[in-house]
């Protein structure tokens, strides 16, 4: 085994743009771990999109399917899981991480969360009237210090390579920094 660590569960929380995905698929190659995305168990499951179960079944209807993909994955091993940006806004669902996981917070900038989101269509929470810069200053308000209180590390990601994000998170997991 090329790294010595005592998890075998990595979760990634964090807000939309926040890089998850794209640091989640390096992070698990690294390590020789599966990786899964919350939101794309969420549609492999019921077969539709985020934007038709926000529609069909409301944020509740979403956050509950989100709640049993995270039980069921955060009981896996070996695998890094990246989480939809309000999965923890659920006591549940931090619990569930919390049991087994060591939980990374990439934090990030409005200014970066906002370029990074856009031009994407798939995120029903910055689709409104209101503007997107707006909605996502709200969100991280509210919810910076939840991933904060949830987290293991915090990893800020501004003006990182992704290599070097990947190297100090590891670093982590191997016990040579801590919170
Ligand atoms: C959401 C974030 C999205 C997705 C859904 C709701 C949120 O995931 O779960 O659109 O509440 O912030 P990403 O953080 O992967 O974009």
């Amino acid at each position: 085994m090329k790294y010595h660590i005592n998890k075998e569960l990595v979760v990634l929380v964090g807000p939309m743009g926040a890089g998850k995905t794209t640091i989640g698929k390096i992070l698990a190659k690294e390590l020789g771990f599966e990786f899964y995305d919350s939101d794309k168990e969420i549609e492999r499951r019921s077969g539709a999109n985020i934007p038709w179960i926000f529609d069909v079944e409301g944020e509740p209807g979403f956050r509950d399917r989100e709640s049993l993909v995270i039980k069921d994955l955060s009981q896996r091993k070996n695998i890094v899981l990246a989480t939809g940006g309000g999965a923890m806004m659920r006591k549940e669902n931090q619990d569930y991480v919390s049991r087994n996981g060591f939980i990374i917070y990439l934090n990030t900038s409005v200014e970066q969360q906002h370029n990074r989101t856009h031009k994407d269509r798939n995120r029903p929470l910055l689709q409104g009237d209101k503007d997107a810069f707006q909605v996502l200053s709200e969100l991280f308000e509210s919810r910076d210090p939840i991933y904060r209180e949830v987290a293991d590390l915090v990893m800020d990601t501004d003006r990182k390579s992704l290599k070097s994000v990947v190297k100090h998170i590891i670093d982590s997991l191997e016990g040579r920094e801590t919170k």
